[in-house]
């Protein structure tokens, strides 16, 4: 049997990641396996990757020397950022740039780079739609991965840049679920008007990613966007009722109002959301759902992801 290309996998015990693995070492017959990097390889996460075969391997991405050492021998990687880790673009970019350089050293015959829009592009420092954030950005969590397209570009590294999707997967772990309002009713917040917002379930960027390896060559130095679905406000709150059993609204808010709801990083996400209304044609058109499937034929609709995942989503 030819010996299976190596895949290292950043953010192997988390969800992007997380889903790569399992989508590598669940296809037994695949050509390739994955290299599952964690700080930690003794948790019960990595131990869990491990059990399904993966080699789970130590790096920091805020040391290069353990990146290098982790790429090193591999035919690809998959690179992510953890911008909620520590709420800092330029760390975002600084990683995103080892990344890059421990790839060119590996001599990588192709990465996946998880990146998102730089917003400046379309809404300028200058144009007050919304307001500039930590000096120099207009949504920080999505600036600098955009602006570390430029670093894999630049390097040479064959790479496949991918748009991700808002995670369906928020309404679980990032207090954006259904709430009960002041009239007692369940409802989700979101500032986008009657646009849609493209999603995904989490699980299935990884396996899109899979899909893109798989492709090879075909897709290096291409822009590959994904969700699971494109819905409105309306429609994912309909979904919700039909899932839960019980009325749940949709409660649009102006973004100004979300930016100033307080919680860590509210003016970020409120300016996100507030890009993807204003520019709806653009974003979503920028994310395929048709050749998402053709990448995942297992990609989940929402209404799929809300049956396996509606009792683990916190109702007040
Ligand atoms: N939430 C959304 O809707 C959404 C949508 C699109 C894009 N994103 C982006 O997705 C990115 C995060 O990806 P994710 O959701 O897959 O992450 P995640 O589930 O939060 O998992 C991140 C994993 O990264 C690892 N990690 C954290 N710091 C690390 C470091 N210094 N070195 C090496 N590994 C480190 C951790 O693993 P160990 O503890 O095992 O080291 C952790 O399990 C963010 O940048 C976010 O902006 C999010």
């Amino acid at each position: 049997m030819a010996q299976k290309k190596i895949i290292a996998v950043l953010g192997a015990t988390g969800a992007q990641g997380g889903g790569l693995v399992r989508a590598i070492m669940n296809d037994r017959a695949g050509d390739f396996t994955a290299r599952a990097l964690t700080r930690d390889p003794h948790t019960d996460k990595a131990k869990e990757l491990a059990r399904l075969g993966a080699e789970v391997v130590a790096a920091d991405v805020d040391d290069l020397a353990s990146l290098q050492r982790a790429f090193n021998g591999a035919h690809g990687a998959f690179c992510v950022t953890f911008f909620w880790a520590h709420f800092s673009p330029e760390r975002e970019l600084a990683n995103a740039t080892a990344m890059a350089e421990a790839a060119k050293h590996a001599g990588l015959r192709h990465v996946i780079w998880s990146t998102l829009e730089d917003t400046r592009r379309w809404v300028p420092l200058s144009d007050n739609r919304m307001p500039t954030l930590m000096g120099k950005y207009k949504v920080p969590h999505l600036d600098a991965k955009g602006e570390a397209d430029g670093v894999f570009t630049r390097l040479g590294v064959p790479t496949t840049f991918l748009l991700t999707s808002f995670y369906w997967d928020n309404f679980i772990y990032f207090g954006m679920g259904p709430k009960k309002g002041p009239d007692g009713k369940l409802a989700i917040t979101f500032p986008m008007g009657d646009k849609k917002l493209p999603g995904i379930a989490a699980e299935d960027i990884g396996r899109c990613a899979y899909g893109i390896f798989k492709k090879g060559q075909e897709l290096i130095g291409k822009t590959v966007g994904i969700a699971g679905e494109h819905l409105t406000g309306t429609q994912m709150a309909a979904a919700f009722s039909k899932a839960l059993g019980k009325e749940v609204n949709y409660n649009s808010v102006p973004p100004e109002v979300y930016r100033s709801f307080g919680f860590p990083g509210a003016e970020d996400l409120g300016n996100m959301f507030q890009f993807k209304r204003d520019f709806e044609e653009y974003f979503c058109g920028a994310r395929n759902l048709g050749f998402a499937r053709s990448l995942n034929p297992s990609l989940q609709t929402f209404e799929q992801w809300l049956a396996q995942n509606k009792d683990r989503i916190p109702l007040e």
